[in-house]
Parts: structure tokens; C-alpha cells; sequence
């Protein structure tokens, strides 16, 4: 205690306490309210939420599920507005078994609701004497899915041979997006959402030729080698049984259309979004970005995989803060690179260029669109470093650093392990805080630090490193999403999976961590969500008066192991009803508005 007494960090709010429970709790001083829940209307003249009487057509005007990331873009544009703006929340996936009574297999119908609950909401939000409500019949209200928004494809992989399909012969134009975990919002108030585990919703057989007339074993798919490198076909979702472009031998480059960037323009809900190659194709899990001193557009984003990299974009051309049209085609152009982490404490920025040697012709890469088409290859070739699950990063423009959230690696053996990565079996994952040379985005070399290793710091099996001024609830395990507030401020929110139990032993929840002074890495625990849920999206508005939270699919991971529960959620019997604690609705992935009872600062 007496460390807790002279360590300073810039936080002041009553911490809550470890535990798991039905429900979500907020430090003391502060109201939770529900903004949006799955099934509330988006779309004017939507219906209202039925459990029991879902249809394709009502899902496609209402709010998705398994809302993730949340962004939000002040009005009037340019402004910084923290009473009206547009908030842009994505749709990850779908938990069936507590969306819909239990069943026999899966329908047509059942797959067309889950595709119309993957892909985004925009919502226009209002305050009004300190609460928030969404606009009624908003011109900038609406809906993206995996189902029929169409999305067109731009940057260097467009219109290559391997992206084109039978329904779309100019490889230019897509139906839907998925899995969309969390993104960014850019300078110029676009709203960038991150396809992440695209390989689930893909079944079939790369020992197959697509061509039904070759004899098996004659020929191999002609994406062999790419699919396997990301996972496709994993066959986790069925929707290749009623759309069989999710049929990799039905269709044999569909799957080459996703794990891309998508940027949409939330002001004009009838913009076409478009898939930003330039970026790179691997499970992205975010894009956020900043303005480098010279103008171009630095933009970060994770590979969220055991043993993938971490990637940087850096923009050829400038971004133009006074015509934001100048800006439309900036993610077209610029250079993709890939992390190699050293372990005297610097890291160097591999650019994946075709024709660097390695992404050449003798390794399959003929063009920047195979590079890009095949990122995690041509990364390999190169030597970047297998990291521990790379989710969100995010630069801080107060000090320029980035915050680099590496949730787990449960499969990293100690031969493995090294200065990035340093532990086996890391069950808990870790932070690393990197510094560009002198503010430079930009720079071929970046300095780095582990600002925590995560977990219990009083069980010593966890090798954790907090500041010790830590108290016994400041502690997480597993970041995955973080924010920056109005001071620069790091808060991180967690993902534990079904692991929860073994990992920390507590629901997963919101921490405020300080990163300056003698304070350095030392954990408050904020906000917790209810049993099964994951905390996705804070996301403050600019007067950091306001916390958006996206509180994901509650009432489903590792509730076996909830005390008193001990069985897997359905529909009919879910560990939580969240939140509407109504025995006829069944649990509801929800945004969630923080604000402080007196108005102020969120935090202190
Ligand atoms: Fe969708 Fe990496 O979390
Ligand atoms: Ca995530
Ligand atoms: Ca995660
Ligand atoms: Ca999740």
C-alpha cells in the first residue's frame, strides 16, 4: 500500500470490484445506459425486435449483432462536437444457438439473418440535457451487411484475375462484408471497418479442383497454397449450403474478396463502400490511424492470429484537411509493411513490395496484387515476427507512441519465446508500447517496450508485470480493444474467450491504464460486462464526457464454467438475459453510453 500512496497516475474514480455475474457494473458516479441493442430498428419504418418472429427482410433494417467496434464522427464534419454526431458500429458475427429457438439444421432463411447481422450500423446520435438518444428517421441511418450491400473493390488487387468470380467477371465489384471486428475513423470522416476471421464462413475441399471435370487427385485448388495459409475453408459458419460463392470449390476466388479493409462514408448513405487492397488481405482486426508531420497517412492494423504480424500503411500522397474529396482515393496508394521485432529494442518496418527479393516470380508473386492477395506469405518470406495475437493498435497523438494490444498465444512454446513475446504459454497476452523516431510514422526504425505483461501479479505461475501500485482488481487479463480519451489516456478492454475461467477468473471488462510517470502500467478496473460477454469499442466522445462500449454476445463464452450455471447457453435457457432481463427475449449484444453522474470528464 504504501507504493499505492506515492505512485501518482492521472486516473481518479473508485475502482469496481473482480467477479462475474448476470449483469455489467460501473465505477460508483457514474450511469450505464442502453443506447442500441440487437434488433432495435435502424432503418426508418423498421419493425421492432420479435425474437419470435425474425425474418431476413426485418434483420436487414435492424441493428446487427455482436456489435464490436465503435466510431464516432462529430456533426457538423470538421467539428468536434461532443453533443451530435454519427456513430458507425460494426457487427463481428453471430451466435445462433441464443438467437433462435432450437432447431433442426440450420435454414436458408436462419443463414440470411445471420449474413444480414454481420457488416455495420450508422446511427445519428443526439445529447440532450445529458443524455443521449438516436435520431428518429435519420437521412445518415443505415444498415451494411454480408448479405446485399454492395462493395466495390479499389487499389492494386482490383480487377485481378484472382478476384474475379461468376457473378462478378470484372473483379471490381462484391456482395457484403463480414466479420467485422474493430476499425477507425479517418481524418476526412470516413468510417473503415476490418474484415477479421473471413476464413469461418468458407466450406469445401482444397484437394478438389474447382472444375468438376478434373478427376480428384489430378489437380489441386488453384488457391491451395493461399487458403491454407489463412484457414479456408474452415467451414465454422454453413453459408456455402444456401450461397455457394461460400463454397470454395462452387466458386473458386470468392474467398480472395474478404479479409480486406473497408471504407464507407457515413455522410452519404448512398456511397458504394470499397475494399482498400493497397492495405493488404489477412484477418485484420483494426485500422486506426494518424496524420504524420509531413502530411501522409500512417495507419496500423493487426493480423489477429496465433504467431501473425503487425502491419503498418504509410500513404503516398497527403491528406488534405481543407477538401475532403481530395482525400477519396488516398488508401488507393502507398506502402504496406510488416513488423520484425529485434531484440536490442528497436523494430524495422519490412515493406512488402513486389519484386523486394523474396515477392517474386519464384515464390507464385507475379504483381502487387498477389503480394497483396497473399499478405501473410510474402510477410513470411520477409521475416517478420510471429507475435502473440496482435488485436487493436492505436498511436496516441498526444505523444506520439502506439499502444499495441497482444492478447494471447497459448501455443507459444519456450523455444519460441523472444524479446516481443516473452513469455511461453502466454495465456494472458501483453502490451508493448513503440515510439517512432523523433514523432515520425513514417521511420524505416521504431524504438519499443513491454509497457505490461498481463494476469494475476500475485500468482506467481503468470510471470505478470504491473507497476506495483496495481491493486487487486487493476489487473486484466487478455486486451484486445483499447481508446485513447481526450488527455491521451489509455483504457483497455478485454477478450478472454471461453478462457476466462483460467485466464483471470473474472468477466472481462474495461481497465484504465497510465502509461507516464511513476504511475507506468499500472491497471484500474472501470466497467465490467455480464457473464459470457466480451467488452468491445470504447470509444470517448472529443470532451471525453462520453463512453461508448460495445458489449459483445453476452451469455456465451465459457459459461460452463460459470458457478451455478455450468452448462452451454441457448436460446431457451441462456446464462444471461442481458439486457432486458425479460424471459421472452433472449440476450442482446448492446452499445452501452457511460457518462459521470455530474457530468464530468470520464476517468477524472
Ligand atoms: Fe475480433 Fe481479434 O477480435
Ligand atoms: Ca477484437
Ligand atoms: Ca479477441
Ligand atoms: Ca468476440
Amino acid at each position: 500500500e504504501s507504493e499505492r500512496e506515492t505512485t501518482k497516475t492521472r486516473f481518479d474514480f473508485q475502482e469496481i470490484t473482480h467477479g462475474v455475474d448476470e449483469t455489467h457494473h460501473v465505477a460508483p458516479g457514474y450511469r450505464s445506459d442502453i443506447l442500441i441493442r440487437w434488433g432495435d430498428p435502424v432503418l426508418p419504418g423498421a419493425p421492432a425486435f420479435d425474437p419470435d418472429r425474425q425474418s431476413v427482410e426485418a434483420q436487414t433494417r435492424q441493428f446487427g449483432y455482436n456489435n464490436d467496434y465503435v466510431g464516432y464522427v462529430p456533426l457538423p464534419l470538421g467539428s468536434k462536437s461532443s453533443e451530435h454526431g454519427l456513430l458507425c458500429i460494426n457487427h463481428e458475427y453471430t451466435n445462433a444457438e441464443v438467437m433462435f429457438p432450437a432447431s433442426g439444421a440450420p435454414t436458408r432463411e436462419h443463414v440470411e439473418i445471420e449474413m444480414a447481422c454481420n457488416g455495420g450500423s450508422i446511427l445519428e446520435i443526439r445529447k440532450d440535457a445529458g443524455r443521449w438518444s438516436i435520431v428518429a428517421d435519420s437521412r445518415y441511418a443505415r444498415r451494411i451487411t454480408a448479405l446485399d450491400t454492395e462493395i466495390a473493390l479499389s487499389g492494386p488487387a482490383a480487377g485481378h484475375d484472382r478476384m474475379k468470380t461468376s457473378a462478378d467477371p470484372s473483379g471490381t465489384r462484391v456482395i457484403g462484408t463480414l466479420n467485422n471486428c474493430a476499425g477507425g475513423i479517418t481524418p476526412w470522416g470516413t468510417y473503415l471497418m476490418a474484415e477479421e476471421n473471413f476464413h469461418g464462413y468458407f466450406s469445401g475441399d482444397l484437394n478438389r479442383h474447382p472444375d468438376a471435370t478434373v478427376a480428384d487427385g489430378v489437380a489441386e485448388h488453384p488457391e491451395k497454397r493461399n487458403y491454407a495459409r489463412y484457414g479456408v475453408p474452415a467451414g465454422h459458419f454453413v453459408w456455402g449450403r444456401f450461397h455457394r460463392r461460400f463454397d470454395v470449390n462452387a466458386e473458386p476466388n470468392e474467398a480472395n474478396r474478404f479479409g480486406w479493409i473497408v471504407e464507407v462514408d457515413p455522410l452519404d448513405p448512398a456511397s458504394m463502400p470499397i475494399k482498400r487492397t493497397a492495405l493488404g488481405r489477412f484477418k485484420h482486426e483494426g485500422a486506426e490511424s494518424i496524420v504524420n508531420a509531413d502530411g501522409r497517412l500512417v495507419l496500423y492494423s493487426g493480423d489477429d492470429q496465433r504467431f501473425e504480424y503487425l502491419y503498418r500503411f504509410v500513404t503516398d500522397g497527403k491528406v488534405d484537411p481543407s477538401h475532403r474529396a481530395a482525400n477519396r482515393n488516398l488508401l488507393d496508394a502507398g506502402t504496406l509493411s510488416v513488423a520484425r521485432f529485434e531484440a536490442d529494442g528497436t523494430l524495422a518496418w519490412l515493406p512488402l513490395i513486389f519484386g523486394q527479393p523474396g515477392l517474386t516470380p519464384e515464390n507464385g508473386f507475379h504483381s502487387q496484387a498477389d503480394v497483396l492477395i497473399e499478405t501473410r506469405r510474402a510477410a513470411d518470406l520477409l521475416g517478420a515476427t510471429p507475435m502473440d495475437r496482435p488485436e487493436d493498435v492505436e498511436p496516441n497523438p498526444h505523444n506520439g507512441r502506439l499502444y499495441v494490444m497482444l492478447t494471447n498465444n497459448k501455443e507459444r512454446a519456450a523455444e519460441q519465446v523472444d524479446s516481443a513475446n516473452p513469455r511461453a504459454a502466454n495465456l494472458w497476452g501483453h502490451l508493448l508500447e513503440l515510439t517512432p523516431p523523433a514523432g515520425d510514422h513514417t521511420a524505416q526504425r521504431f524504438g519499443w517496450e513491454v509497457l505490461v505483461k498481463a494476469g494475476n501479479p500475485r500468482d506467481p505461475a503468470t510471470a505478470a508485470l504491473w507497476n506495483p501500485a496495481t491493486g487487486e482488481n487493476g489487473w486484466f487479463a487478455c486486451p484486445d480493444n483499447c481508446a485513447l480519451d481526450h488527455q491521451g489516456r489509455l483504457w483497455v478492454a478485454t477478450d478472454q474467450g471461453q478462457a476466462w475461467h483460467s485466464a483471470s477468473g473474472s468477466a472481462d471488462g474495461l481497465w484504465a491504464l497510465e502509461t507516464e510517470g511513476s504511475g507506468r502500467g499500472t491497471g484500474r478496473m472501470f466497467f465490467r460486462v455480464p457473464v459470457g460477454a466480451e467488452l468491445c469499442g470504447p470509444c470517448f466522445t472529443p470532451d471525453g464526457r462520453t463512453l461508448f462500449l460495445a458489449v459483445q454476445h453476452p451469455a456465451t463464452d465459457g459459461t460452463l464454467d460459470y458457478p451455478g450455471f455450468a452448462r452451454p447457453s441457448t436460446f431457451e435457457d441462456p446464462a444471461t438475459r442481458w439486457p432486458d432481463f425479460d424471459p421472452a427475449i433472449p440476450p442482446r449484444p448492446s452499445v452501452v453510453v457511460v457518462t459521470r453522474e455530474d457530468g464530468g470528464p470520464i476517468g477524472g
